[in-house]
């Protein structure tokens, strides 16, 4: 997804722009450009392909070598294909004023419209390029300085946007705005940082002022002006960026997802951090605090992600229903402003996102709040977008999550969710005991994880003897269906084989037509009700010459006659089972990709974070 970086400081701009551009690289990109100002005019270089290529363009030019001042970006394209033209930053008519944007410009075809019929020739197939010929033409139109142009050309322009902008005319400043795509300015000693992701940032400064929609920032070597993009000037805190740079980076493991997926115990134990109050025996979660009476009274609970997310959501439906006896319904974040759902004052929509930047699970949070519903948050990054427009939410405290298959956001998302689901369940109608029960075993989770991580070299010699079959069924019940789903995702979109994920049961209307001699079928089949019923399953299977690898409960020596492999996970309470039997599929799916040759961190065609539509 598109990643900016600007900077103004005494450093070499141009290091500090490649170098945050290459942090923003896990990000996903398919060109990059950095434009720096030399002192009499802007330099750009641009090229498709990794940052490293205008890494070398720009180390050949003396006049980007010698700037102070500049931005930088990595596209992902939406608008025109991936080439040198259509990569960021895009200039006006005269190369005087230079832009990066994040997001889409949804009316630019009626700008472009316009624009043309000024006599503005367009050099790109993209939405960015009617920004910089826009903000040029009020510049020139008597706007008394960049900023008013930019406020003005922000003014005409519907969708969202993440944008800097450099002048010549104005050297040593850049102007910054947002709406709809993250933007944090990282201020240093004598220096700021400019950035769509606080991983560009971090290695400079951990002093960071986020802005937030519809504001802007004019940032010189003086010091940075904050207002509206109406002009009415904004007092901006500055707040301290949580994450390190050693947290960041790969920890000694060959890939993030390994690295993210070994992380898990702690991560969890994050998750749980000074939620359960073991003398009390109750469940205590401050962001939730200020809206207790209320979460209490709703009548309907909707969960809402994109993906990974979704599948926690799944998940989180059975445990909201069961454990608290609220109705729940999931929805497609996608989906839910598209369809009109039915959403009140009593109806409490909670969204799930890593990023907390997921363009679709935004609008639907946003649509939810519209229609009167209270609107929580369960998201891993903190101040990010989701996250601070929600009215109350829980941190998944995962730390950063770079791999772009989500790992151990999934696992603490579904922690979150059973906290959430074990406080509304004690305040409505559960039992202390009950209560008790879930909390014990909730402690016990972290070490749980860990057996299971121990078994990766199992997994991987498993995952060997079928790696080359490219059609895959993962098969669960009750709270294990959403886990199948998870499954199958995750060895799809990281190893491009061909998986899908389906309640057991729903395999005899229709895709047990696709079993045949050697089709590897993953089955979760941990003791639970229905465990019963799945071995039935199990059978059919069999009897199909299918190859079974089951997730099973330790101690269950006796599926092993019906399997051709078992990965067992420690027993826990059923609501609580999901946690521990994602781990091995998102295990299988790791090595799968690493035994096909995959780029297990950047699978092709997918981004870390999906800001756009
Ligand atoms: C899959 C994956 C995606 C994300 C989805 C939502 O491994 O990573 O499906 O889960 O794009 O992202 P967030 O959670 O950032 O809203």
């Amino acid at each position: 997804m598109c990643g900016i970086v600007g900077y103004i400081g005494n450093k070499r701009a141009c290091s500090v722009l490649i170098e945050g551009l290459k942090r923003l690289e896990y990000r996903g990109y398919d060109s990059a450009g950095v434009c720096v100002f030399s002192g009499e005019a802007l330099h750009i270089r641009k090229a498709t392909g990794r940052v490293a290529e205008v890494e070398a363009l720009a180390c050949a030019d003396r006049d980007i070598q010698a700037g102070t001042c500049g931005i930088a970006h990595t596209r992902w394209a939406t608008h025109g294909e991936p080439n040198e033209v259509n990569a960021h930053p895009h200039c006006n008519h005269d190369n005087r004023i230079a832009v990066v944007h994040n997001g889409i410009i949804e009316n630019y075809v009626t700008l472009k419209q316009f624009l043309a019929s000024k006599g503005c020739v367009f050099r790109s197939q993209t939405d960015t390029e009617v920004l910089s010929h826009l903000i040029s033409e009020f510049y020139e139109d008597g706007a008394d300085s960049l900023e008013e142009a930019v406020q003005a050309a922000l003014r005409e322009v519907s969708g969202t946007y993440g944008i800097a902008v450099v002048c010549s005319d104005e050297p040593d400043k850049i102007v910054v705005a947002r709406k709809g795509s993250p933007l944090i300015v990282g201020v240093g000693s004598d220096e700021y940082i400019v950035a769509s992701d606080a991983a560009a940032i971090i290695e400079h400064t951990a002093n960071v002022v986020y802005l937030n929609d519809n504001e802007m920032a004019v940032i010189t070597r003086d010091g940075m002006r904050t207002m509206t993009v109406d002009n009415v000037p904004v007092t901006k805190e500055v707040q301290q960026i949580e994450w390190s740079l050693e947290q960041i980076a790969k920890g000694g493991y060959e890939h993030f997802m390994l690295k993210e997926i070994m992380e898990q115990p702690e991560a969890v134990r994050m998750s749980l951090g000074g939620r359960l109050d073991l003398r009390e025996m109750r469940v205590k979660l401050g962001g939730l605090e200020k809206v207790s009476r209320d979460l209490v009274r709703a009548r309907k609970v909707i969960l809402t992600g994109c993906g990974t997310a979704w599948h926690a959501a799944l998940v989180g439906e059975y445990l909201f229903e069961d454990l608290a006896r609220i109705p729940t319904e999931v929805e497609y974040a996608s989906e839910f402003r598209y369809r009109n759902p039915i959403v009140d004052d009593g109806s409490l929509v909670i969204a799930l996102s890593q990023s907390g930047e997921t363009a679709d699970t935004l609008a639907a949070l946003r649509e939810a709040r519209e229609k009167g519903a209270l609107a929580l948050g369960i998201v891993n990054a903190v101040g990010s977008t989701i996250a601070r427009e929600t009215d109350a939410g829980v941190y998944l405290h995962a730390g950063p999550e770079i791999g772009v298959a989500s790992t151990k956001a999934f696992t603490c998302q579904l922690v979150v969710e059973t906290l959430i689901a074990l406080m509304l369940g004690r305040r409505r109608f559960m039992s202390q005991p009950t209560m008790d029960q879930y909390m014990q075993a909730l402690t016990r989770i972290p070490e749980q994880i860990e057996r299971v991580l121990e078994q990766s070299g199992l997994v991987r010699q498993i995952v060997a003897e079928h790696v080359d079959r490219d059609n895959w069924l993962f098969l669960g019940r009750g709270y294990n269906y959403p886990v199948a789903l998870e499954g199958a995702l995750k060895l799809k979109e990281i190893s491009y084989i061909h998986a899908e994920g389906l309640p057991a049961a729903e395999m005899k209307h229709g895709p047990i037509a696709l079993i045949h001699e050697g089709m590897p079928v993953v089955f979760i089949a941990p003791r639970c009700s229905t465990y019963e019923k799945i071995l039935g399953n199990i059978e059919e299977v069999r009897a199909r010459r299918g190859r079974i690898i089951a997730v099973a409960t330790e101690g269950d020596t006796g599926i092993a006659r019906y399997c051709d492999h078992v990965i067992y996970v420690p027993d826990c309470p059923v609501p609580l089972q999901p946690i521990l039997t994602v781990v091995p599929l998102q295990l299988m799916a790791y090595h799968a990709a690493v035994a096909r040759g995959c780029n297990v961190d950047k699978p092709r065609n997918l981004a870390k974070s999906v800001t756009v539509e």
